[in-house]
């Protein structure tokens, strides 16, 4: 009889031998909640697809944030649904503005304790739900969008984010959000880029959480499932933009997508489990088909061992009282 020369499994014995040895750990730094503010509502409303989201009231929001800096969260990245839409997205650029207002609310909370970070983009604000204006022929302008989500942008950075998410796919959006930050003294404004963005049908829940007015889809700006190679030329641009963070989304059908990116990129890396990914594992585990803490905790830490340092997810909150639960 023969036996094995080596045994991996000597290194799995015990919790403390699996805790000593484990490749990828968890933090609760290294987590962003995205949230969602809600115009003119009086209490909380709560998102069906997204069991446990809500959109939230000014109060619930802030109370989030504090509750976010107690338990050590990386970020906030905050998304406004405005009561009133139009053709330009013009409550994105009014400092009263839903997401303005929210941004000073949660800075006026939390100070520096938390790296805020809001959505720059224009889809939960125009009257037909695309992330850009519309020109004649009602395809989505790329060169005068941009020159909106500039303007955003500095709005955004007035009122107190540290970090902006360009979430919307536009070529050259970072060099003109740049540019205009700089040009408007917030050189120490960053830019967490929505690199490799793809079209995606796990977006779904999302849009009912920002009450989108989306018919069609984002397939002229948003990334082709299938494109891996085209991920890197767009993370190539926007390092070259000035981006000081990249992003993937999806998540967890892009793993192979993120461990390109965190090969090849000189900056830190992040990728936002969207709402789609979190509505599967609730809805599984609300028919007692998985483990819900299992599951959340494992399909986040898949994604930090693709290659994210960093992860938008709706868990973040649970998943850092776990994190200090287990220490
Ligand atoms: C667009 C935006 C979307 C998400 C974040 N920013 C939707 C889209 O591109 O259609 C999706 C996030 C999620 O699904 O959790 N501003």
């Amino acid at each position: 009889m023969s036996f094995p020369e080596h045994r991996p499994r000597r290194l799995r014995t015990t919790p403390a031998m699996r805790r000593l040895t484990a490749e990828t750990r968890m933090a609760p730094a290294e987590l962003i909640l995205p949230v969602f503010i809600r115009e003119g509502l009086t209490q909380p409303r709560p998102i069906l697809s997204m069991p446990g989201v809500v959109q939230h009231t000014t109060e619930t929001l802030r109370r989030a944030a504090a509750e976010a800096v107690s338990l050590g969260l990386g970020g906030i990245m905050l998304f406004g649904i405005p009561e009133v839409r139009d053709a330009v997205g013009s409550a994105a650029l009014d400092p009263n503005g839903v997401l303005n207002k929210a941004i000073a609310d949660v800075r006026a909370e939390v100070g520096d304790d938390l790296v805020i970070m809001s959505d720059v983009c224009l889809d939960e604000f125009t009257d037909h739900g695309h992330c850009g204006v519309l020109d004649s022929d009602g395809s989505v302008d790329n060169d005068s969008t941009v020159e909106i989500y500039a303007q955003m942008a500095v709005a955004q950075a007035e009122a107190g984010a540290h970090m902006l998410g360009p979430s919307g796919m536009m070529d050259g959006q970072i060099t003109a959000i740049r540019k205009a930050l700089d040009a408007g003294g917030h050189a120490e404004t960053a830019v967490i880029a929505y690199s490799a963005k793809y079209a995606s049908a796990f977006y779904g829940p999302f849009r009912e959480a920002v009450d989108s007015q989306l018919k069609g889809d984002r397939r002229t700006y948003q990334m082709d499932a299938g494109n891996r190679r085209e991920a890197i030329r767009e993370v190539e641009l926007d390092l070259a933009e000035g981006a000081d963070i990249v992003m993937v989304k999806p998540a967890m059908s892009y793993l192979d997508i993120l461990a390109d990116v965190a090969a090849i990129a000189p900056v830190p890396v992040a990728a936002y489990q969207i709402s789609g990914e979190y509505a599967m594992i609730e809805a599984a585990a609300a028919n007692g088909w998985i483990d819900r803490r299992a599951a959340i905790s494992e399909s986040v830490l898949g994604i930090r061992r693709a290659g994210a340092d960093m992860v938008l997810t709706y868990w973040a909150t649970e998943l850092a009282t776990w994190l200090k639960e287990a220490r």
